[in-house]
């Protein structure tokens, strides 16, 4: 179809790959799902993935900070995320990994390398599995595939994440914003694949954007 749909040197080989790393509450999970759409890939949220790996270490009563026993648990648990449903083993969470308290303890979990290296692992079996796909995280692009097809980092300023988070789920504008900033800092400073822009994304800043002009404009990048 277009240049963009297959990396230099494999035309005609390589699945149609799209990354899309960025901050929380940028807009990744539904400008994502909307360009998945309409290209007809199928759609990976790597964030719930990291999400269910720290329910399964809580619903065991593990501590999220107790390195080896959270990779063994990140290696043993039998997870089923696609667009929508997330089974862990064989338990619905799909809720449960929004809550609260799953979201203050994903962070030291994604910090695990041994979790994130399974978890990558998984990532790409996906990508096989699917035939391609849109995938969503914050080291999609730097180091899950990094000769995806299209690179973006999606963001948005902190305090516009806040107000769509509060606008969806309620809360204190400014507190909700002071825990976006906390959790960007130690998404950003943690060791293993911090969040960072990858070599060769696009920045894409959605403040003050609807979602269909920043789905057209990537839309755009494609047909180039
Ligand atoms: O996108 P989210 O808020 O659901 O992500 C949950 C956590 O997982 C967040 O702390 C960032 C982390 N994460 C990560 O480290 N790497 C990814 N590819 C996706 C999410």
């Amino acid at each position: 179809m277009s240049a963009a749909r297959t990396p230099t040197g494999t035309a005609g080989h390589s699945p149609l790959v799209i990354a899309i790393d960025g901050p929380a509450g940028a807009g990744k999970s539904t400008v994502g799902r909307a360009v998945a759409e309409r290209l007809g890939l199928d759609y990976l949220d790597t964030g719930a993935m990291y999400r269910a790996v720290t329910f399964g270490v809580l619903r065991r009563g593990i501590d999220p900070q107790s390195i080896d026993d959270v990779a063994a648990v990140a290696a043993a648990i039998e997870l089923d995320v696609d667009d929508g449903r997330v089974v862990v083993d064989g338990v619905d969470a799909a809720i449960e990994i929004r809550g609260r308290e799953v979201t203050s303890a994903v962070s030291a979990v994604a910090a695990n390398s041994a979790v994130r290296s399974e978890l990558v692992r998984r990532q790409r079996d996906w990508v096989t599995e699917h035939g391609g796909g849109v995938v969503e995280g914050r080291d999609i692009g730097s180091v899950v595939f990094p000769d995806a097809s299209l690179k973006l980092f999606v963001t948005a300023s902190p305090r516009v994440r806040a107000e769509r988070r509060v606008a969806e789920i309620g809360g204190d504008v400014d507190e909700v914003e002071a825990s976006i900033i906390e959790r960007d800092r130690q998404d950003s400073s943690r060791h293993d694949s911090p969040l960072v822009e990858a070599a060769g994304a696009t920045v894409v800043d959605t403040t003050g954007l609807s979602i269909d002009a920043v789905v057209l404009e990537i839309m755009g990048m494609l047909d180039r």
